[in-house]
């Protein structure tokens, strides 16, 4: 029999082609709006609810429910099965069907195996900060850096010692396997032409970096004296990613539930120093500039960011940088403030210096990020002159165009405005007629601005729903497929489509991330939702191991990936279902994000399910984990306070003692 057809091929199959191409090739579509309509052809009927959403590649009907992307339109149009539908697709795009015997579970399989061993590596180095016989050097130079113990443990501060093979021998131990997943990690330096391998952090002091789950993902290491390069970071793996991963956010999110300001500062010690005196909420990027992924990560968490820069001229030029990026981040709702500090001075020096008061009260006084952009537009201009005037606006256009339509947006035209003494209205046009390149085309791709600014304001949802709303936000999610509509169907259709679809908060889950894959990454604990028998739930883990495992998928790409490792199942049509919620656009509160939808439901489903199992229930389950993650013994912690005096309950008081204490003794 032929082997599989890789996962990557069918992906680069359906992001070549276009499913507005293929549907359209075999029935008459019409634009509607952002998407196509047409008569449906897997149902009789006079007027189009069959959609076609271009941006998705999705397609769905309105009103007998089919659904899927361009593989399933040609599997269920041209009634072929899974295999032949590609092959034809291939056949279209000028391309040959690879087959392999390699499955994808092993790409799953391995990104475990590489953080544990990862977390082997940071036990490692632990262990050598304490017991090496040259640790010394290394606590010595964590002393005289001011660093208490406490802190140290808090970062999981460690030792590579010096030499070309201890990690290599002591968590590779001669195993090929374990050697290959090392240098995954990036812990190795291989040079296959001199047929050499050796471990790539050596003599120095380490820093875990960790993920949003705890997870140690790479390390930074620091030279002990002043030889270079100072800091070494692991390179980019496929748990790594530098342009996302920010040092510092998962230890303040363990320590501050809510998180209100980040200072974001430039190195590990500084994050480390602040921490120590009590400045929790200081996170740094790795060695790297600021990304907008990086950006829009910590605006999950916190609505203020005040960067903290060094007052030198490498400062004011990351800082110009920083502000580029953030500026397309300027959502309503969230600020952005500068910091420069004085020239020699970084977070960790001056923190110790001033005390965290001082430092708080510089905090205080940091630049809003209007005053700096206007100090940066008009470096150079006689903004007093006419001509300066006419510079600034031209200088200006293009950076204000690339923050979101908002109120941030209208009042730095108001400011600008001002200081050009050109009326906003006429501002606003000269704005928007000066697009780089780059903004045109992502303008022409964006909806049509009639629905593009907003969501819906709770009023105008349909009265159910607001019922909804006040009790029990996601306890049955109903939503009306006809009011995410374009406008253009008819009353009586709209009428004829007003079944309702129930969603239970499982689903309404699995939908927000079948659309939105990037939210896997804040489900944290899932402890609870592995213990769970529930279908729904079942299906939605699943999902979010395939969208961790491919974080570039589209909802088309997962829908694929499903009817090639399960087949036209129960489960695969259910998930065309849940995918084809967002063309139905579900009616959400105005001003709330899909993180905020997603991270509540979740919260709720969370809630829900301790409430349906018993304390003791959950604790012998959360017992049987060999290596508990700090969320797990946080919710031992917690399960332990609902104990009761009673016999039975006592008994597990004991057994969950023991197993802290056997925890403790692992670390
Ligand atoms: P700095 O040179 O400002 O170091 O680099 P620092 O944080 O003040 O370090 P200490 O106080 O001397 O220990 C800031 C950040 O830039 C990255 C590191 O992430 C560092 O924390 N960096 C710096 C490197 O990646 N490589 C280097 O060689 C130097
Ligand atoms: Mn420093």
């Amino acid at each position: 029999m032929a082997g599989r057809i890789p996962q990557s091929f069918i992906d680069d199959l359906l992001d070549r082609s276009d499913i507005v191409d293929i549907v359209s090739a075999r029935i008459d579509l019409k634009k509607a709006g952002k998407s196509y309509k047409a008569c449906c052809p897997f149902h009789d009927e006079k007027t189009p609810s069959f959609t076609v959403a271009q941006d998705k590649q999705f397609y769905y009907c309105f009103g007998c429910g089919a659904g899927g992307n361009a593989l399933g339109f040609v599997m269920a149009f041209d009634r072929v099965d899974f295999v032949t539908a590609i092959e034809m697709l291939a056949g279209n795009a000028g391309l040959e069907v690879p087959r392999e015997a390699q499955r994808d579970s092993v790409q799953v399989a391995k990104k475990d195996n590489l953080y544990d061993i990862l977390e082997q590596s940071q036990q490692y180095f632990r262990q050598q900060l304490k017991q090496h016989n040259g640790a010394a050097t290394a606590v010595n130079y964590l002393k005289n850096r001011g660093l208490s113990g406490k802190v140290a443990q808090q970062f999981g501060i460690g030792y590579a010692p010096p030499g070309w093979d201890n990690l290599l021998k002591a968590v590779g131990a001669g195993d090929p396997g374990k050697l290959q997943l090392l240098d995954e990690g990036g812990m190795l330096v291989t040079k296959p032409e001199e047929s050499k391998q050796y471990d790539r952090f050596r003599h120095r002091i380490t820093f875990p970096i960790r993920d949003q789950r705890g997870r140690t993902i790479g390390f930074g290491g620091r030279v002990l004296d002043d030889s270079t390069p100072k800091y070494l970071n692991s390179p980019e793996t496929p748990v790594f990613h530098k342009g996302r991963e920010l040092y510092g956010l998962y230890e303040a999110r363990q320590k501050l539930s809510n998180i209100s300001q980040l200072i974001m500062v430039e190195g590990y010690m500084d994050v480390i120093a602040l921490a120590q005196f009590g400045i929790h909420n200081a996170v740094a990027t790795l060695g790297t500039a600021l990304t907008a992924d990086h950006l829009q990560k910590l605006f999950r968490y916190t609505s203020e960011l005040v960067f903290c820069f060094d007052g030198d001229k490498a400062g004011r030029r990351a800082a110009e940088r920083s502000l580029e990026v953030a500026l397309p981040q300027m959502r309503d709702g969230v600020s952005c403030r500068f910091l420069f500090l004085q020239e020699g001075e970084d977070p960790d020096t001056l923190v110790r210096k001033i005390g965290p008061e001082g430092f708080n009260r510089q905090l205080s006084r940091a630049q809003p990020l209007s005053e700096f952009l206007f100090e940066q537009l008009s470096a150079g201009i006689d903004c007093s002159s006419a001509d300066g005037k006419a510079r600034l606006a031209k200088q200006a256009a293009p950076a204000i165009n690339s923050i979101p339509q908002g109120v941030f947006r209208q009042l730095l035209l108001a400011e600008l405005a001002e200081r050009t003494g050109i009326a906003a209205e006429q501002l606003k046009e000269y704005v928007a007629s000066h697009q780089s390149p780059g903004q045109r085309r992502t303008a022409a791709t964006a909806p049509a601005s009639s629905h593009s600014s907003s969501q819906p304001p709770a009023s105008a949802l349909p009265p159910e729903y607001s019922g909804h709303l006040e009790n029990d936000p996601y306890a049955d999610y109903e939503f009306d497929p006809s009011d995410g509509g374009e406008g253009d169907y008819d009353a009586a259709q709209q009428r004829r489509q007003r079944s309702k679809m129930r969603l239970s908060s499982a689903q309404f889950v699995t939908a927000l991330l079948l659309n939105h894959p990037q939210l896997a990454e804040l489900v944290e604990q899932r402890e609870l939702m592995q213990l769970s028998a529930d279908p729904e739930l079942k299906l939605f883990l699943r999902l979010l191991k395939v969208v961790e495992a491919n974080p570039h998928y589209k909802p088309s790409n997962i829908i694929a990936y499903w009817m090639g490792t399960h087949g036209a199942s129960e489960e695969t049509e259910q998930l065309k279902k849940l995918a084809a919620m967002e063309l139905l656009q579900p009616p959400k509160q105005a001003g709330r994000d899909d993180d905020q939808e997603f991270l509540d439901a979740l919260r709720h489903l969370q809630q829900k399910l301790a409430r349906s199992q018993p304390a003791g229930q959950q604790i012998e389950q959360l017992l049987a984990v060999t290596r508990a993650s700090e969320a797990q013994i946080k919710q031992l912690h917690k399960l332990w306070l609902s104990l009761s005096a009673s016999e039975a309950d006592e008994a597990l008081k004991v057994k969950i003692k023991q197993y802290l204490a056997e925890q403790r003794a692992n670390k």
